[in-house]
């Protein structure tokens, strides 16, 4: 298929987005491509793929989700078919320098820009987080399903209970490693922790690290205004490497909602993970604050990391009309409903209704509201990817060798080598 010009594209999206899809619905099929394969992810990508299939009942959906928390598989097999002109229709993507960076910039996106004024999403979804972290040359390349909050620490409410140890609205890192004592000295691992794929604790130190720096310090680090190397840092550092005392020994070979199951099962106390590891307390039948209770984590109150998920259309996409019905789904009240209460996320739409919303979901939907939003790092949105795999790629040596220094020299050339946030 030749280029076609953005206003011609445009203009074939008005058509096709207003024309009846059921005449063709039987041979067609859909190829949704995501990382959610978790039982807490699956149960609500299940429910994303329920409300579709209502809206366009003769479409068969493939689902090629590829297994890995954080997409740490599922990123390198898009990118082989990407590069291969084999994309599948739609794909889970990261607002921010994911969306735009890895897939924008290279043409693997048609805009959607045209279902923002035909479904009224330029109404219904958060402006800041519409027009900036998913929009390039004024056009939108994607619609949000939700949105995680990522500096959470999450407990066993027993655990605690039992081991003397209360939680309040707030939590300092005096309080959390004083918690930990108590805990170790009762032969409990404190911290659990499934660093299998690294990004599970390059997330625990980007929280310690918000939690030191604040959201002054975080904007400064990442345009260029704060070193890597900064005695800040450095002292966010020294608490990640302190964290490692208090964590489960079995963590290197568990992935992130394997360490979520030690939590539930009372094996380890607390867990710094962002919220969809509710979705897993939830598909276990888990109460909150009777089982298990939560918290901003450590020194982070009063911000809110956002880690949102988007779905993208491929430009020449196999199933290109099935694409556009999926992303109008997602786009759509009863999508966000229905996903987000299983997800652990909240809607990025703010008309929902919050009544569906269980005690988590309005806590995390009343900090979104009031709290500073600090782009992740970690999940794709702050940094370009190189400098993304150059924090896992730190953390992992830092890990091994606990050194400081080189810790904080290797995130200083990385930083200038891949010039985050510019
Ligand atoms: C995604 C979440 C997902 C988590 C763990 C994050 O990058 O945004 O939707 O649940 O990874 O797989």
């Amino acid at each position: 298929m030749p280029n076609r010009s953005p206003l011609k594209a445009l203009a074939i999206l008005v058509v096709v987005s207003q024309a009846p899809f059921c005449a063709k619905a039987a041979e067609n099929s859909l190829e949704v491509f995501s990382w959610w394969t978790s039982g807490g992810e699956s149960a609500a990508l299940d429910a994303l793929f329920n409300v579709y299939k209502k809206r366009d009942p003769g479409v068969e959906i493939v689902n090629a989700a590829v297994a890995g928390g954080g997409g740490s598989a599922a990123r390198p097999v898009l990118q082989t078919r990407l590069a291969g002109g084999n994309p599948p229709d739609t794909w889970q993507s990261h607002p921010g320098w994911e969306l735009l960076d890895q897939y924008v910039e290279p043409g693997y996106c048609e805009p959607i820009t045209e279902l923002y004024k035909s479904d009224d999403w330029d109404k219904a979804f958060p402006k800041e987080l519409v027009v900036d972290l998913m929009t390039k040359d004024r056009k939108i390349y994607a619609v949000l399903a939700g949105i995680h909050r990522g500096n959470v620490l999450w407990y066993n409410t027993k655990l605690l209970e039992q081991n003397g140890i209360k939680v309040g609205g707030q939590m300092t890192f005096d309080q959390f490693f004083a918690a930990c004592d108590k805990l170790k000295s009762a032969g409990i691992p404190a911290l659990g922790v499934g660093d299998s794929d690294i990004w599970a604790s390059a997330q625990l130190f980007e929280n310690t690290l918000l939690g030191v720096i604040g959201p002054k310090g975080w904007t400064d680090l990442f345009a260029g205004a704060m070193q890597w190397d900064d005695p800040k840092v450095k002292e966010a550092m020294k608490l990640f490497a302190k964290m490692q005392e208090y964590m489960n020994p079995d963590h290197a070979a568990l992935s992130w909602d394997q360490a979520i199951k030690e939590l539930m099962e009372g094996k380890v106390a607390f867990s710094s993970m962002g919220d969809w590891a509710d979705g897993e307390f939830l598909k276990a039948n888990l109460k909150e604050r009777e089982d298990f209770g939560w918290v901003s984590h450590p020194g982070t109150a009063g911000s809110f990391i956002v880690i949102a998920d988007g779905f993208t259309l491929a430009r020449r996409a196999p199933h290109r009309e099935a694409a556009i019905a999926w992303l109008k789904s997602v786009g759509s009240r009863e999508a966000q409903e229905a996903f987000n209460p299983l997800k652990g996320s909240i809607p990025a739409r703010t008309d929902v209704d919050h009544s569906k919303f269980d005690g988590y979901h309005q806590w995390s939907m009343d900090s979104f509201a009031k709290d500073k939003p600090i782009p992740s790092c970690v999940h794709g949105e702050a940094a370009p990817a190189a400098f993304q795999q150059a924090l896992n790629d730190a953390v992992t040596a830092f890990l091994m060798d606990k050194n400081i220094d080189n810790f904080a020299n290797a995130l200083v050339l990385a930083a200038k080598q891949s010039e985050p946030a510019k």
